[in-house]
């Protein structure tokens, strides 16, 4: 696995920036078809089932993009990210590296507030056995330290999936304005930033 030279982002780096945007950009409109299809009681059982699968993968998912994003970070420390066109003005290196430490807290915070949400809910009287698929059901990894609460209680589960949603709203604006810099980068400038990026093993500036 080659690293990151001057020129371009190593083969490491592009694997873990392609793989995990793909497990992101899957992610959103999974958890769009979890909520959607939530109907307690009520219900076909064809539409309970789309949950339970939907639960499962976005839960699954979540939570390997969270293990990935802290190895992602240690592997990272030890290899230098490449330097950016010498043309660029200060506030605009600033503003891409802001960006991306930004995304960083995001992939971070994301997942961490969905998995409060569900460590709150799971195994509280009111919502009773961890019915929460990860795998399977009942084996959700619930975080120890926190207490089970009620779906209803105001600082429970309502709470922290609020959180979650709005911290997905503000990744998106984020993503946005990443995404946006990639192609300004490409077809203004011209100046090989996001082919030094690009998922081919000699793409270089
Ligand atoms: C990068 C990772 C993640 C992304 C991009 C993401 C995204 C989303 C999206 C788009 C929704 C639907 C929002 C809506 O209906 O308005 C959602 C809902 C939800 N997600 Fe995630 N999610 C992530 C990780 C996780 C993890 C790891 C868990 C738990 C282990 C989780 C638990 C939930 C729950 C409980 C909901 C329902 C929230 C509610 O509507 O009250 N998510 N997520
Ligand atoms: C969920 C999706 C995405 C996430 C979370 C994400 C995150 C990141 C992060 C954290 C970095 C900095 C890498 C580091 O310093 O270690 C980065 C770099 C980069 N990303 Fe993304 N990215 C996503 C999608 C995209 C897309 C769709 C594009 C293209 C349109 C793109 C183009 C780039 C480029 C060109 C770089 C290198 C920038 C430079 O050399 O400074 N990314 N991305």
């Amino acid at each position: 696995m080659s690293g990151n030279t001057a020129q371009s982002w190593g083969t490491g780096a592009k694997a873990f920036h392609w793989i995990m945007a793909i497990m992101i950009l899957l992610e959103a409109p999974i958890g769009y078809v979890m909520s959607h299809t939530y109907s307690p009681g009520s219900g076909s059982a064809r539409i309970k089932g789309l949950h339970d699968v939907a639960s499962m993968v976005h839960h699954t998912n979540g939570l390997l993009i969270l293990a990935l994003v802290l190895f992602r970070l240690g592997w990272r420390s030890t290899h230098p990210a490449p330097d950016l066109p010498a043309a660029l003005a200060t506030y605009q290196r600033v503003l891409a590296r802001v960006t991306q430490g930004l995304l960083y807290a995001l992939m971070i915070a994301l997942p961490l507030s969905g998995w409060v949400a569900l460590s709150v809910l799971a195994d509280s009287a009111q919502f009773g056995k961890t019915a929460i698929w990860f795998f399977g059901t009942d084996s959700f990894p619930r975080l120890p330290f926190i207490t089970p609460l009620g779906p209803t209680d105001p600082a429970g589960y309502s709470t922290f999936g609020r959180l979650h949603v709005t911290t997905f709203y503000v990744g998106c604006g984020v993503l946005a304005l990443h995404a946006i810099g990639a192609f300004w980068h490409h077809l203004v400038r011209r100046d090989g930033v996001l082919w030094a990026m690009w998922p081919s093993p000699d793409a270089r500036r």
